[in-house]
């Protein structure tokens, strides 16, 4: 694994921009493997500025989002979709035909979940796929528990999680209990990945990540397995493994 500990949000999500376009430039018609949350909102900015100051072109851009909630349709204010439009495919010139989210609100979630590995295949694999990481250690919303041999399916979310989320949401009972997400087969199966971390409350997940057991119940300690990872990580997040690692890993 590649480490970058930077100074700050600001620094992780330009570092992480930067790695993105230069993927986009080498290859115009990438795969991206994309993440929501809190995280990669200062990276998408950061691209979006690329695409308005620098002409980054997104057009032969293909991409694929980690999960979905299960139950929000497409247009709901907290879907991951909506999250999506608003961060980056309504500010920059992806096709819109070429962004991939699973559907939550599908009638059928089993054939939606086989359907989604299906396209991602037929779109030749990911290239890189960005990640972020839970307080729980857990990657799209691979829970704790979850094997190095899932697919994309339907998981449930544990407390911790919808905690977590319940921030962006009126009420705690309206934040979604299950979501879509791909596995971490799905996501070992990425040519390359990006993991940021940023603020303390990642620093444990982050450290376990990286000098724990491999084992389920840290679903990000399987990034371990991976020949091409890199993380960026800001000083907190960084702030629970050794000077040594630290001072090993390339500085800001
Ligand atoms: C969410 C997402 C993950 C994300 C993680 C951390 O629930 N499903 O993809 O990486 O939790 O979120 P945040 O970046 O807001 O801390």
């Amino acid at each position: 694994m590649k480490l970058w500990v930077v100074e700050d949000y600001q620094a992780m999500s330009r570092r992480a921009a930067d790695v993105l376009a230069r993927e986009i430039k080498r290859k115009p018609d990438s795969v991206l493997g994309l993440a929501t949350g809190g995280t990669p909102v200062g990276m998408y900015q950061e691209l979006v500025r690329m695409h308005r100051e620098e002409g980054l072109d997104f057009s032969r851009v293909t991409s694929f989002n980690l999960d979905e909630y299960v139950g929000l349709p497409a247009a709901h204010p907290q879907s991951y979709r909506t999250y999506m439009e608003e961060n980056l495919f309504a500010k920059v010139n992806i096709d819109p035909r070429m962004t991939h989210i699973p559907r939550g609100d599908a009638p059928d979630l089993e054939a939606e979940c086989a359907r989604y590995e299906r396209e991602i295949a037929r779109a030749g694999g990911i290239d890189i796929q960005v990640l972020g990481i839970g307080r729980n250690g857990h990657i799209g919303f691979n829970e704790p528990g979850s094997t190095a041999a899932t697919a994309t399916r339907v998981v449930q979310l544990t407390r911790d999680t919808v905690e977590a989320n319940a921030r962006y949401f009126d009420s705690p009972d309206e934040v979604p209990t299950q979501a879509i997400s791909m596995g971490i087969r799905t996501i070992l199966a990425a040519k390359r990945i990006l993991l940021l971390a940023s603020g303390s409350s990642k620093a444990e997940a982050v450290q376990r990540m990286l000098e724990g057991e491999l084992t389920p119940e840290l679903p990000a300690s399987f990034l371990r397995q991976h020949a091409d990872v890199t993380v960026v990580m800001d000083r907190q997040a960084a702030s629970r493994l050794p000077a040594a690692t630290i001072a090993g890993t390339a500085a800001d």
